[in-house]
């Protein structure tokens, strides 16, 4: 019989104490330990799933074959560069590091050892997301949501890091193409970092992207569009949900002029275009959550010394796009002139308000 796989998981916080659960109860996986530098924290998830609460991480160096990371972004480079150093396997959650030079430091040290490293870009895994890659489709135009109310959480990051980086890593999955233009702009609401970020990205193969995210927004919504000559797909990955658009053979075939047609056919059109021109398929895709198809993935990639689906590599190229993001966002003059205000925090002064003071303070 194989032996179980001995992991562990460093941070086990809102995500790492999920990844502890799942991992706990995986037949061919032994959890050896978490970490917390939180004592309390530690011990309560070590004992929910019956194995040793640790403080730092060092002494898991010796006792495991691979390691989830799921602390704050601003600790995976010191704690991804120990477990690497010694060849170890690891999983760091999203986004890989904080700066693209921590990235591509952490790569060269992957070679240099031959450690497998995977990064939490956990919609790869979404059964919505899968479905679609099964399909052909050259997207053209790209619109993508990300918005929610502050958590409280990943206040080491702003919302390119945090949120957006979800899409980035997505859009550059789907479009294999290099990138050629970016345009960004952001604003700060709790301070820091930005909270609020539009992005516009154009490709060399005519490809363009509108992304949106946001973590101050009343109401969540995880929501891309895209627009290929195969037909359209919008999928809300909260649901795992796809609603797919394509034009049918006749569309196809014959066209749609409707200067051609007579004027009751004209007509008919509002009503007939779902059912006669284009073909509509809604599905659910129910197959499993993504953060267990993640870590089995991670178990089997480490078993069988395979390349994980969300490599290194890949993550480190989210980050170069999120830091041309950031950058564009950072050099941004709200009046058109650098004298100006310039970047997230630097806002213009308001002029105004948009409603006056009795609805102000009845919202
Ligand atoms: N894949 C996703 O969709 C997703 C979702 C949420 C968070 N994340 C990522 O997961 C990571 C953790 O986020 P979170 O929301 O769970 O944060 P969190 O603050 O809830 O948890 C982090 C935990 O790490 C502990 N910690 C801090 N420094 C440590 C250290 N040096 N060693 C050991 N433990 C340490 C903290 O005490 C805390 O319990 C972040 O990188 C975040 O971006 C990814």
């Amino acid at each position: 019989m194989t032996p179980r796989l001995r992991l562990a998981v460093i941070g086990v916080g809102h995500l790492g104490k999920e990844h502890a659960r799942i991992l706990a109860g995986l037949p061919d996986v032994e959890l050896v330990g978490v970490v917390d530098v939180n004592p309390e924290q530690a011990q309560g998830i070590a004992r929910q799933y019956g194995t040793r609460a640790f403080g730092v991480h060092w002494p898991l160096l010796n006792l495991v074959d691979a390691a989830v990371v799921a602390v704050p972004t601003v600790y995976h480079h010191a704690i991804a560069t120990d477990f690497i150093s010694h060849g170890i396997p690891i999983l760091v959650e999203k986004p890989f590091t904080s700066t693209l030079a921590q990235a591509e430091e952490l790569l060269g040290l992957a070679r240099q050892h031959s450690a497998l490293v995977q990064v939490g870009h956990i919609e790869r895994f979404n059964p919505a997301f899968e479905e679609i890659q099964r399909r052909p489709l050259q997207p053209k135009f790209i619109e993508s949501q990300r918005v929610g109310p502050f958590t409280g959480r990943s206040t080491d990051i702003g919302v390119v890091l945090d949120l957006m980086i979800h899409d980035l890593d997505l859009l550059l999955t789907l479009v294999k193409s290099p990138v050629q233009r970016v345009e960004a702009i952001g604003a700060t609401m709790l301070g820091g970092h930005e909270d609020v970020v539009h992005a516009r990205i154009s490709f060399a193969n005519g490809c363009l992207a509108n992304l949106t995210a946001s973590r101050v927004s009343p109401r969540p919504m995880r929501r891309m569009r895209i627009w290929a000559p195969e037909g359209y797909i919008s999928v809300d990955f909260a649901r795992r949900h796809l609603t797919l658009v394509q034009p049918t053979q006749r569309f196809r075939h014959q066209g749609l002029d409707p200067r051609l047609l007579a004027p009751t056919g004209r007509g008919r059109i509002k009503e007939e275009l779902f059912d006669h021109y284009l073909q509509t398929c809604e599905m659910d895709c129910n197959s499993g959550d993504q953060l267990t198809r993640e870590l089995e993935h991670f178990v089997q990639c480490v078993r069988t010394n395979t390349a994980p689906r969300v490599s290194g590599e890949d993550a480190c190229s989210a980050i170069a796009l999120a830091t041309r993001i950031l950058d564009s966002v950072r050099s941004h003059a709200w009046t058109g002139e650098g004298s100006g205000p310039v970047g997230p925090t630097q806002l213009p002064t308001p002029l105004g308000f948009l409603f006056p003071p009795e609805e102000r303070e009845a919202a």
